[in-house]
Order: C-alpha cells, then sequence, then structure tokens
C-alpha cells in the first residue's frame, strides 16, 4: 500500500477526480477526509470507500471561506493527529457563465480556484510542519499554459495562478519537508459546472488536437496524484504533471 498510515484531505472529492482520487487514497491504506460543499454526494463517497473497506470520513469545507479551512484542519489535527497530503482538487469550470468576459464571473474563478488553492497551502502546510511535513498536491490545467476557445479568460488566469503558487510554495516549504506539486488535466470528463466544454461539437473539436485521440478518465488523473502524494515522489517538488493525452505537446 503506497499511503499506508498517512492522512490525507482532498477538496471537490464529492465528483469527478477528486472522488477518484479519494478512491485511490482509501484503497493505497490512507485515512481519508472528503471535502467538499456538495454533503450529499460527499457523504456518498464516504460509505463507498467504507463498504470497500477504506477509511473515510466527510468534512463540509468551502475552500472560498479561511474559517471553514482553520475548523476543517482544527478537526483533521484533533481527529487524526495530523495531515500527510492535501489535495486541492476543487474547482469551477471556466465554460460555466456564457459570457466570456463577465467580471462577476472573473472573480468566481479566482475565489475558488485561485484563492481557494492559496489558502489550502497557507492552513494545510502549516499543519503539515507541525509533523515534520507531507505533500501537497494542486490541481492546474492545461489552460494554465493554452488558450482554448469558448473558455472565460479568468480560467486560464485562475490556474496560471495555481502553477504559479506551486512553484512558489515548493521553494517556501522545503526546509518543513513539504512537497508541493501540480497535475494539469487535459482534456477530461466534464466538470459538473462545465457549460460549453460539456458540448458534444466542442469535445469533438478538442479530440483533434489531442495526440492520443481520446478523453483522459478520472482514474488516470488520481493515480498522478497518488505518485506526487506518495513517497515514491520524495525528490519531486515544483513540477506540474501533464496529463493530456500528448495535447499540448503537439
Ligand atoms: N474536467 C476537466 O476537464 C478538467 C480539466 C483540467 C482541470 N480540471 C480541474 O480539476 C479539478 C477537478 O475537476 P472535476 O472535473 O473533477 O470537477 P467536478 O465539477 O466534477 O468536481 C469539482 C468539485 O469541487 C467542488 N467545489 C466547487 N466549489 C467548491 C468550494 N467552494 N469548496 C469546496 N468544494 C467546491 C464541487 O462541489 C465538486 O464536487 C478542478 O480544479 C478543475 O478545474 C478539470
Amino acid at each position: 500500500m503506497r499511503l499506508r498510515d498517512k492522512t490525507a484531505l482532498i477538496t471537490g472529492a464529492s465528483s469527478g477526480m477528486g472522488r477518484a482520487t479519494a478512491t485511490t487514497f482509501a484503497r493505497e491504506g490512507a485515512a481519508v477526509v472528503v471535502a467538499d460543499i456538495n454533503d450529499d454526494d460527499g457523504t456518498t463517497v464516504v460509505k463507498e470507500i467504507q463498504a470497500g473497506g477504506g477509511r473515510a470520513r466527510y468534512l463540509h469545507l468551502d475552500v472560498t471561506d479561511e474559517g471553514s479551512w482553520t475548523t476543517a484542519i482544527d478537526e483533521v489535527l484533533a481527529e487524526l493527529g495530523r495531515l500527510d497530503v492535501l489535495v486541492n482538487n476543487a474547482g469551477i469550470s471556466g465554460t460555466f457563465d456564457p459570457d466570456l468576459t463577465s467580471t462577476a464571473f472573473f472573480d468566481q474563478l479566482m475565489l475558488v480556484n485561485a484563492k481557494g488553492v492559496f489558502l489550502g497551502i497557507k492552513h494545510g502546510a502549516a499543519a503539515m510542519a507541525r509533523t515534520g511535513g507531507g505533500s501537497i498536491v494542486n490541481l492546474s490545467s492545461i489552460s494554465a499554459s493554452i488558450g482554448q476557445l469558448g473558455v472565460h479568460l479568468g480560467y486560464g488566469a485562475s490556474k496560471a495562478a495555481v502553477k504559479s503558487m506551486t512553484r512558489t510554495a515548493s521553494v517556501h516549504y522545503a526546509d518543513d519537508g513539504i512537497r508541493v506539486n501540480a497535475v494539469a488535466p487535459g482534456m477530461l470528463p466534464p466538470m459538473r459546472t462545465s457549460r460549453s466544454s460539456a458540448d458534444p461539437v466542442w469535445r469533438a473539436r478538442q479530440l483533434d488536437g489531442v495526440p492520443m485521440k481520446r478523453a483522459g478518465e478520472v482514474r488516470e488523473v488520481a493515480d498522478v496524484v497518488l505518485f506526487l502524494a506518495s513517497d515514491e515522489a520524495s525528490y519531486v517538488t515544483g513540477v506540474e504533471i501533464l496529463v493530456d493525452g500528448g495535447l499540448t505537446a503537439v
């Protein structure tokens, strides 16, 4: 088991890649905290993990709210004694609002996708430092590095902020024994908040540019997150691993 005796908190774990990561981590021996604002689906994820013999509990955590973070980390430390792995996965899609230059939506993207990760790094690293270190994995996106039609201007900007914070935090927290890395998915199943990027025509056009000619599966992202979370990646910090079927290699 690759995460034996480790505790892990995963944000946005009620759905998609966060859910797959929670299940993968539990299978690999971690005590998993499934954190989200979608309490019903998060509770279902926990029940599924427990039914399979894994260890998990649900925690309501709004990543945009600093008070929610301090409460969550306090609860994790009180109950599990330590935090070894944090996956900053919660996010909203850049295709939710059809107005691709909406100012209000720009603020919302930055709040959830960028500030949510900032708060996670801040409070997660403080907890990890108390017990000798850990691993933080942030979900960025290929949108941080390439332009895409039909995606709000703020989405790639919010993910570029994640990419940048990953590097800076890796330098900042190296002395505390904390590694900080990012995983950048390409074309995966649509997010819950996806609109135009869930449209079959948009997806077919995107797929044309993917050398592997298929979308990724959530487990293929979860497996890379697992590697970065585990001790197998003990000398890996400050990197972003693309999981995009070659889309950005073209
Ligand atoms: N699906 C893709 O094509 C794709 C591609 C590249 C990057 N990503 C990124 O990967 C991550 C996971 O995406 P996904 O496809 O699994 O999305 P998803 O929509 O299936 O899941 C996102 C989860 O985040 C939760 N969430 C949203 N706002 C939150 C908040 N304020 N506090 C706590 N939880 C909140 C949602 O309730 C949901 O459970 C996101 O950061 C996303 O931007 C997705």
